[in-house]
């Protein structure tokens, strides 16, 4: 197995895998206002072809996968698809990110099928916040998803909250004393622009330096090590607390420059940035027969185009806008 790295030798091991692009909750900061386009079903990878890519993938040195959507978990069928991926040769780490509503109902079964690492999206502990953030009122399905999540077993249970100002910033101390009480890792994301109306989120956005000093007036942050997932978070932690504090800047220190992902969206198409719409078409290779040498020279066509860094504040990432998050997992 080759080590896959690309122009400017970042190491490339983690693939996200949007498996839908539909989800149960329409959050402000990723799906249009009324919604953004479905797929139709033809048009969305199937689960065998989600499967051959991805081992494809993993014999070129990926070894980490993640599972995002839209919801992953309303597509039917999902711990199945977990239980057989779990057991691809040479991947190491399988994990998910979700909303929560359904994981009340699925998280003894994914548990089950070998997903071991779980992030959830909270951005509040307020029920009439969270109707007004997701359009949804589900806050008390995803609060007992959580806690079955961690009865379960998932070690650690990961939290994300997007902080925008006027809306949940308030609740930054609340959210994060929950690392008082409960083994949970409670990640303040900084709030990402795409495909979203500027103003909007310039005039919400609120810098990681800003939460951490909020932070800091509780108690002293102790900044550790964790390195269990070389993801994107910096961790802290107070005194006697029993979780963490993770910090997620992708605007104020971006970590581009430490970047080890690709994306493969529900409808197969390779994107190797979050933020550039350079993707590459898989599915149809997929469709019209490629042999796996054929999908793994696509595989490095995309990694070999992976951008330098992102360029939020420039003309081209404003020219950046064929797909709203919801359609490419975050
Ligand atoms: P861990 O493996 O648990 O560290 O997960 P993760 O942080 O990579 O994944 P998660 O799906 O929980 O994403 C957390 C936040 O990081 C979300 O807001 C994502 O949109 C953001 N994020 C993930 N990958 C990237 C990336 O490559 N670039 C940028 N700018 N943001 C990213
Ligand atoms: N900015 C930052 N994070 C976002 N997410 C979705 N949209 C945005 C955005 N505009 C996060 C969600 C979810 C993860 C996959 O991406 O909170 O946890
Ligand atoms: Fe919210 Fe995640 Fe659904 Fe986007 S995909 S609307 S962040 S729950």
């Amino acid at each position: 197995m080759t080590l896959l790295t690309d122009r400017y030798k970042r190491s490339i091991d983690y693939l996200r895998v949007s498996i839908t692009d539909h989800c149960n909750l329409h959050c402000i900061y990723c799906m249009p206002l009324g919604g953004a386009p479905k797929l139709e079903h033809k048009e969305i990878l199937s689960y065998e072809e989600f499967l051959r890519i991805i081992q494809v993938a993993l014999k070129m040195g990926i070894s980490k996968v993640r599972l995002t959507g839209g919801e992953p978990l309303v597509r039917r069928g999902v711990s199945d698809f977990c239980r057989r991926l779990a057991k691809l040769p040479g991947l190491k780490s399988l994990s998910l990110t979700t909303n929560g509503v359904l994981l009340e109902e699925l998280a003894s079964e994914l548990h089950g099928a070998g997903i071991r690492r779980i992030n959830i999206s909270l951005d509040t502990l307020q029920r009439q916040k969270f109707l007004r953030i997701t359009r949804r009122d589900e806050f008390d399905r995803v609060w007992r998803g959580i806690q079955e999540a961690e009865r379960v077993g998932f070690d650690p249970v990961k939290i994300n909250v997007v902080v925008m100002r006027g809306i949940n910033d308030d609740e930054v101390l609340e959210l994060a004393r929950l690392t008082l009480n409960y083994p949970y890792h409670i990640r303040f994301i900084e709030f990402m622009k795409i495909n979203s109306d500027d103003d909007w989120v310039d005039q919400h956005y609120v810098s990681a330096d800003e939460i951490l000093a909020k932070l800091s007036t509780v108690a002293p942050l102790e900044q550790v090590v964790y390195q269990n997932t070389n993801g994107p978070a910096r961790h802290f932690v107070w005194p006697d607390a029993v979780g963490m504090i993770g910090i997620i800047s992708p605007i104020s220190h971006h970590f581009c420059p430490t970047c080890n992902r690709i994306r493969l969206t529900a409808d197969g198409k390779l994107r190797s940035c979050l933020f550039s719409d350079q993707e590459l078409d898989i599915k149809s290779h997929i469709r019209q027969g490629a042999t796996d040498a054929g999908l793994a020279q696509i595989l490095k066509d995309s990694i070999a185009n992976k951008p330098e860094k992102h360029s939020i504040q420039s003309d081209l990432f404003r020219k950046c806008q064929s797909r709203p998050m919801v359609a490419i997992g975050g």
